[in-house]
């Protein structure tokens, strides 16, 4: 008789803790639920709306070499920003050579860095390369050579000289990618900024980013990556490659489905390297240049499938409107389009990165003016 009612008394503690236990994982998995994944959501949505709350304070950090701002470095100033931040955060780095190695993770949102210039730039510059090996014995590989390297959303840069420093490579060199800005954070935005290296000076990854009145120098795919990008004004300058001709744009997009895609419009191509607008990376790669002035150093085939001659069916490589001798069409691959004012209209204005929905709310004007172009 004990027995029995001790069993039973043991069964209902158990069912007891099983229902306790159940209710415990209820509710971590909906915290995790309300609070990681749909996280990024939330944030988007609040970010959104958050440059038009008037009286939100931005937090401003001031970096100089000289030891009069807050801190010498800019990494100091990046990991002194808390985690998860919601506050739009302004960091003013004075002029100078800034030789670090930068890292903006995911959970710094709303970071603006600009260059405080009087006579000279803010410069950024690190050398490494996809070859160099880290502790450990493992290669860096391209996407961790970056100088600096942005993972959070809503980045926004001015006035900044982004470099890679380290060796342009030879022909038939293996790992010499050596990239100066790497942006994969969505909603992004340059002004007035320079990008300079050789080979993958750009790595525009992915997200949405829009990039004014800037400069980028390089050899061979030196803008390069899977992002849904708008480029005005910019300026690209092509290097000589040891006679090779390089490549302006790599673009990756590998499904028809994805929106991702280069836009150029009012850029000019200059240089003294010939180049190819742009070679297949992925086989749904997609660049388009509008109103774009090229110089006679753009290949008269103008684009490139590496070696893949399926890709010349599915990318979607197109001009429109486009000024200078290297603008000619007379001699290009059979699958470059050029587009009709219809066909060219989603691509040339930033509705193409949904900029009616967050370039225009950003806290900056898109006016900005910049000296750095030449
Ligand atoms: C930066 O330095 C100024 C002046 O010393 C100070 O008022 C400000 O609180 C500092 N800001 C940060 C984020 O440390
Ligand atoms: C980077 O710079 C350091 C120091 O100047 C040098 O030792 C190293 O060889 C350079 N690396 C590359 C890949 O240029
Ligand atoms: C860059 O700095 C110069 C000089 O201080 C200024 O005139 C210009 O407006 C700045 N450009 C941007 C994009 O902030
Ligand atoms: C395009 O590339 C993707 C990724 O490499 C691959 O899965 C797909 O099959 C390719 N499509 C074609 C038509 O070759
Ligand atoms: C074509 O380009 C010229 C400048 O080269 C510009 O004035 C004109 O507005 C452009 N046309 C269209 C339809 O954008």
């Amino acid at each position: 008789m004990l027995s029995v009612l001790v069993e039973a008394g043991m069964l209902a503690t158990l069912i007891y803790c099983i229902i306790l236990k159940l209710i415990y994982y209820i509710c971590i998995f909906s915290y995790y639920n309300a609070n990681i994944s749909h996280a990024p959501l939330n944030v988007v949505q609040q970010l959104d709306t958050h440059p038009q709350k008037k009286n939100q304070e931005v937090i401003i950090i001031v970096v100089s070499t000289d030891g009069s701002g807050n801190f010498t470095t800019i990494q100091a100033a990046i990991d002194s920003i808390p985690f998860r931040n919601k506050q739009p955060v302004e960091i003013n780095i004075k002029e100078g050579f800034y030789r670090e190695k930068i890292l903006i993770p995911k959970t710094k949102n709303h970071i603006t860095m600009i260059g405080i210039t009087d006579n000279d730039e803010t410069v950024i510059a690190w050398n490494s390369t996809a070859s160099d090996v880290m502790y450990g014995g493992q290669k860096l590989q391209t996407i961790n050579s970056a100088t600096v390297a942005v993972e959070a959303d809503y980045f926004i840069a001015r006035n900044i000289t982004f470099m890679n420093t380290a060796q342009a490579p030879r022909p038939g060199a293996v790992g010499g990618q050596a990239v100066a800005l790497r942006i994969s954070g969505d909603k992004a935005a340059f002004y007035g900024c320079r990008f300079l290296g050789h080979q993958d000076t750009l790595y525009d990854h992915r997200g949405r980013h829009f990039f004014k009145n800037c400069y980028i120098e390089g050899t061979v795919d030196f803008v390069f990556g899977n992002g849904r990008s708008f480029y005005e004004d910019v300026e690209l300058h092509s290097d000589p490659n040891y006679g090779i001709p390089g490549s302006i744009t790599a673009q990756k997009r590998d499904e028809m489905t994805i929106e991702t895609g280069f836009v150029f419009v009012r850029c000019k191509i200059r240089g003294a390297g010939m180049v190819y607008l742009g070679r297949a990376w992925g086989n749904d790669s997609r660049v388009v240049f509008a109103n774009t002035f090229m110089d006679k150093i753009v290949m008269p085939k103008g684009w490139d499938d590496w070696h893949i001659p399926a890709s010349d069916k599915t990318v979607y490589y197109a001009q429109f409107n486009c000024t200078g001798e290297g603008a000619s069409t007379m001699g290009r691959v059979e699958w470059a389009r050029e587009l009709t004012p219809e066909e060219a209209a989603p691509f040339i204005t930033t509705k193409f990165i949904n900029g009616e929905s967050w370039l225009e709310k950003l806290p900056i004007s898109s006016t900005w003016p910049s000296p750095l172009i030449p």
